[in-house]
């Protein structure tokens, strides 16, 4: 897969997300489906988005113990997904599990990625309130070793730390990457923004966009610039 801009579609509801999904008449977004919505609309949401055309990315952010997460994984290889998520905080044997229950019997599998940590986490909350004592940067890269060495296909970072994953695990490891908004754009409650062009000056392979798409005056002209920076 080559460079994409995912649209995180944070709607409370299948109307909303379908409504907004009708405006685009060209080329069909790649669609980031979350918590909210998952949990408000069930399997069925992913199924009325995949009939559409689209790809998606089920952003469910899994993190249990390995049997758990195994046997959750094998009922979403079933939804026919593109990209799913985990953890990597549940360690090594989780992820390990998750490949295997993802992998369908005839051994193809949606893309596996995983959070390294949330970018709401920073330093002090990482020596705080996890006992985690190593800089952030040195922790977001171990923990994308971890994820490649149990088998996964990337991570979810911030476009600032691409290029020290793919140094530290390989130009082919995927790095997903959110916090991204157009310059001179309204941050929201994102921190660490790259624009678009920067995200790909730094390597990211996916950038994930959800309000500078989806609340904008016109979301199809928002899309086609966001594609136009990021994608050339
Ligand atoms: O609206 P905005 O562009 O900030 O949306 C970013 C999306 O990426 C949201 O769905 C958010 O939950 C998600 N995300 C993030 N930071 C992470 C992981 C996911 O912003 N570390």
């Amino acid at each position: 897969m080559g460079k994409d801009v995912i649209v995180a579609c944070d709607f409370a509801n299948a109307d909303q997300t379908l409504a907004f999904l009708n405006r685009f008449s060209g080329r069909k977004p790649f669609v980031k489906i979350g918590m909210e919505l998952f949990y408000a609309e069930g399997p069925a949401i992913v199924q009325a988005v995949k009939a559409r055309g689209h790809r998606v990315f089920l952003d469910l952010k899994l993190h249990d113990i390995p049997n758990t997460v195994k046997k959750a994984m094998a009922v979403l290889s079933r939804l026919d997904v593109d990209i799913c998520n985990l953890h990597a905080g549940g360690g090594l044997p989780m992820m390990q599990a998750a490949v295997e229950g993802l992998t369908r019997p005839d051994g193809s599998r949606p893309l596996l990625i995983a959070v390294t940590q949330l970018t709401s986490t920073d330093q002090q909350v990482m020596e705080r309130d996890l006992l985690i004592r190593e800089p952030l940067a040195r922790v977001v890269e171990h923990y994308a070793q971890t994820a490649k060495a149990a088998g996964l296909d990337g991570v979810v970072c911030s476009p600032l730390e691409a290029g020290a994953v793919h140094a530290a695990c390989g130009s082919g490891f995927l790095t997903v990457t959110p916090g991204v908004r157009f310059a001179g754009g309204e941050m929201g409650d994102q921190k660490r923004v790259t624009t678009p062009a920067d995200a790909k000056t730094l390597g990211s392979d996916y950038i994930v966009v959800g309000r500078p798409i989806t609340a904008a005056p016109d979301p199809v002209a928002a899309y086609a610039r966001c594609c136009e920076e990021f994608i050339g």
